[in-house]
């Protein structure tokens, strides 16, 4: 084994350099205090590895996403979400039978208990959906109850997996009939994954959903370019929380709470709703781009940048191609495409993009194919977390089954006064 040397004060560390099965390598620390009584730091741990996983490759300098050694084309090409979602979280694609079995899950947990029914009530019809999906999420470790115990077994774990991939789905569209006053739609259980959440979101007494399946794979391949992403802001939340050993639904009701700020989750919305400005103010393409590099300005380039990817987010590349072969099939034409695509050509061309390596990221196409399929903008962040939900239950499984088990707990340098003495009010 390869290995690192430090010195210091004297003295010298010697670390071992793990190499992972893609050429990365980085260095273990965990030894170094104890033998050097010295941390690291690395805020908004920018270059800090929490863990070793085997579920998500990125190479950001390639443009490289794979789900278990899958490029995320050929499974945005030809795979289903509930398959991707297996794959991610038992590690192979199903086969047949397992397929069958898992689908089979998926329909049986698919209803929410007819109590949390009234939780729905009494959120004001405004409440932003990212708010009601976690306090659903999380209310669901209180209705389903035997899904989790302190010896935790693998068939709760399939259940329990299931249970939440599903119910998301169902909360989901649940919200959106709440906040337009209309009755909820009971899942269909002949109908798959995308197709159902469509039919429950969609349906009514007045206008039957109709199932177009162009739509529903849009929706499909939009579900899985989301499912994983290593360790992101919210699945490293699912992470720390689960490493608490607090249980699978409120590990991923804190993930949801962490996915719905605008620089990561939250961008989709923002995204849509900068497009949206741009068109509705006439604002011109140059100004925007001037404005974003200013550094005195608040206006930032949603759907732009990204921690990893310093070239183009394969993502974003397979969404702004489909974006164009649909919104061609349907003769569908949205203006906010055409603003969009405009703003990262001048953007690619602009020098302060290029030296900061800035390319469009899975945000900034998502919202287009959002609105083509019909849903609202303030459920953009909510499509992104039924999408990342099979993600954070497979690095939360990963998580949980490490030996050996630790706890997230980083430490700090303390800047604060030294001691000090308490004096009472009077004397303040
Ligand atoms: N518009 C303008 N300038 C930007 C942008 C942007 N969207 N993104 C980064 N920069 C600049 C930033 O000002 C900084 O410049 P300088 O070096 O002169 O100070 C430089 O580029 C590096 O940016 P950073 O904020 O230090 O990079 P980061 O890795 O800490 O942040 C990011 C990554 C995604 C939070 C950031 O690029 C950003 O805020 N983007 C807009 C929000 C967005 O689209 N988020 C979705 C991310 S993808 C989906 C997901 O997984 O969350």
């Amino acid at each position: 084994m390869e290995k690192a040397k430090l010195t210091y004060n004297g003295m010298t560390h010697e670390m071992p350099v793990l190499v992972g099965t893609e050429g990365e390598k980085g260095i273990d620390i965990s030894k170094l205090r104890q033998v050097m009584n010295l941390i690291t730091l690395d805020v908004g741990y920018q270059n800090t590895g929490s863990c070793t996983s085997s579920i998500t490759f990125i190479d950001g300098d390639l443009g490289i996403l794979r789900y278990r050694g899958i490029p995320i084309e050929e499974l945005a090409e030809n795979g289903s979400f509930s398959e991707v979602a297996y794959l991610l979280i038992y590690g192979n694609l199903p086969n047949k039978a397992e397929q069958q079995l898992f689908s089979q899950r998926l329909t049986q947990n698919s209803m929410i208990h007819e109590e949390m029914m009234r939780f729905f009530d009494g959120f004001p019809p405004t409440a932003h959906p990212m708010a009601i999906l976690a306090t659903m999420v999380n209310s669901m470790s209180v209705y389903y109850t035997d899904y989790f115990t302190e010896d935790f077994q693998a068939d709760t774990f399939d259940l329990m997996a299931a249970s939440l991939i599903s119910r998301i789905r169902t909360i989901a569209a649940y919200s959106y009939k709440h906040s337009i006053g209309h009755p909820h739609v009971y899942p269909k259980r002949d109908l798959k994954y995308a197709s159902n959440f469509l039919y429950m979101m969609f349906d009514s007494p007045v206008n039957p959903y109709v199932p177009d399946p162009d739509i529903e794979r849009a929706l499909s391949i939009l579900l899985i370019l989301h499912a994983d992403h290593e360790q992101n802001c919210s699945t490293s939340t699912v992470r720390l929380v689960g490493s608490s050993m607090a249980n699978l639904y409120a590990s991923i009701c804190a993930g949801i709470c962490a996915l719905w700020g605008p620089l990561h989750g939250g961008a989709n919305q923002k995204v849509i709703e900068m497009l949206d400005e741009i068109n509705k103010k006439n604002l011109s393409i140059k100004n925007c781009i001037d404005s974003a590099k200013d550094k005195n300005s608040k206006f930032r380039l949603f759907g732009f940048g990204h921690r990893v990817y310093k070239n183009y987010d394969p993502r974003a590349k397979i969404l702004k191609q489909y974006c164009e072969t649909i919104f061609k099939k349907y003769y569908y034409d949205d203006p906010l495409l055409a603003i969009a695509m405009e703003l990262e050509e001048a953007a690619l061309k602009d020098s302060f993009f290029i030296e900061r390596k800035l390319y469009p990221n899975v945000d900034f196409y998502s919202g287009i194919l959002y609105r083509m399929i019909g849903i609202p903008t303030n459920m953009f962040t909510v499509m992104f977390a039924i999408g990342r939900l099979p993600g954070m239950i497979a690095q939360w499984k990963e998580m949980h089954d490490s030996v050996p088990h630790k706890i997230g707990r980083p430490r700090q340098i303390y800047t604060g006064s030294n001691l000090r003495h308490y004096v009472p009010l009077d004397e303040r």
